[in-house]
């Protein structure tokens, strides 16, 4: 057994004056490490004579509880040093200028949305959302347009492989869908709009394969041609934020619709731009009109009792007018210079809080 006093006196003076961590650490691994003294001292206890074992391990253990404690003590003396010395070297220039914060963009489509939901919100209109992939049933059929109607080759549309069972899932045409869904799922009356992705096979400067509409939907006892008018007015003059707006409806015709109309606002062109409010022309807006009381029917309700309107507008488009954006295809394009020309800052949705008079 060598010398124990000698070796834990030389050991408490090593740690004691280790200059770093990593200096005591290497201390730490030859003291009590695997192949460490103490721990081969440690070794020699099992063959030892009972009685020789019965003095030295006490000695051992106590030698091992110094060294550990020492180490202890000396590691967080280094720690507080180390932080000493990092607060006393570093300081902070409070007179520096601060670095430009990157403040990110909304995106037209998304702002519009929102626009659109705030102002039929304060009608009383509440948002229905459904599933962008559909089924036939949801997205033509219960909407009145059954297999061989010609509105189905109209909406050129994105077909998924045929099921086991020869269905063909699509991504939705329209929002009309979430309409069939809200009124197969609750009880009218109803009062939504329904704004989301709509996907068809086309793409110029107008159109994208995918795009996005707000379907809206009421639904009452007693609602009237009238509501949807004074409805839909209310929302172009507010949107467009005119009060002189000046608005028609045009017969027209969709399946889900009886009878139907377009709508146009009074707009003037010029030969590259379009502007909404003024001049002699039109310019048409969205579909309309009184919902066919066949579709009432698919969703089991009672066509003689129920009746309301529907309206079905394109978002992308609203958003070019009333922002004076020229080409569709650059909504997807995620160029962040477009992005921050045409985009909206943060928090600076209209303030609906005084009602919708302009
Ligand atoms: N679903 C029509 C389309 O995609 C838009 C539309 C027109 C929706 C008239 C309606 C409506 O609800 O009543 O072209």
């Amino acid at each position: 057994m060598p010398d124990l006093e000698n070796l834990q006196e030389r050991l408490l003076s090593d740690i004691a004056s280790a200059k770093d961590k990593e200096e005591l650490d290497r201390l730490r691994v030859s003291a009590i490490g695997r192949k460490g003294q103490i721990t081969g001292l440690m070794r020699t206890l099992g063959p030892m004579a009972p009685e020789d074992r019965k003095r030295t391990g006490p000695i051992l253990n106590k030698l091992k509880t110094v060294v550990v404690a020492a180490i202890g003590t000396k590691e967080r003396e280094l720690r507080h040093e180390s932080v000493a010395g990092q607060v006393s070297g570093e300081s902070v220039d409070v007179t520096l200028a601060p670095r430009p914060m990157q403040e990110g963009r909304i995106h037209p489509v998304s702002q519009v949305t929102e626009e659109i939901i705030a102002i039929f919100a304060d009608m009383g209109f509440t948002v229905a959302t459904g599933p962008d992939i559909e089924d036939d049933f949801h997205n033509f059929t219960a909407l009145n347009i059954p297999a061989e109607h010609p509105a189905r080759q109209m909406h050129d549309t994105f077909y998924f492989a045929p099921m086991n069972n020869d269905e063909r899932m699509l991504l939705r045409t329209h929002t009309s869908p979430v309409q069939i869904r809200h009124m197969l799922s609750t009880k009218p009356p109803y009062r939504i709009i329904a704004p989301g992705r709509t996907y068809r096979c086309d793409s110029d400067q107008t159109h994208t394969p995918m795009f996005h509409q707000v379907e809206g939907l009421a639904i009452d006892t007693a609602v009237h041609m009238g509501h949807l008018k004074g409805c839909l007015e209310t929302f172009a003059r507010t949107f467009f934020e005119s009060s002189s707006l000046r608005m028609r409806f045009r017969p027209s015709y969709f399946p889900f619709t009886e009878p139907s109309a377009e709508m146009d606002i009074g707009c003037s062109r010029g030969k590259d731009s379009i502007v909404i409010g003024e001049g002699n022309d039109w310019l048409e807006i969205l579909g309309c009109g009184m919902v066919n009381p066949r579709v009432l029917q698919h969703v089991g309700l009672d066509s003689e009792k129920y009746q309301g309107f529907a309206f079905g507008l394109g978002i992308d488009r609203a958003a070019m007018l009333k922002y004076g954006i020229p080409d569709l295809r650059a909504f997807f394009d995620s160029d962040l210079r477009w992005l921050r020309h045409y985009g909206f800052r943060p928090f600076n949705m209209p303030n609906l809080a005084s009602g919708l008079a302009l």
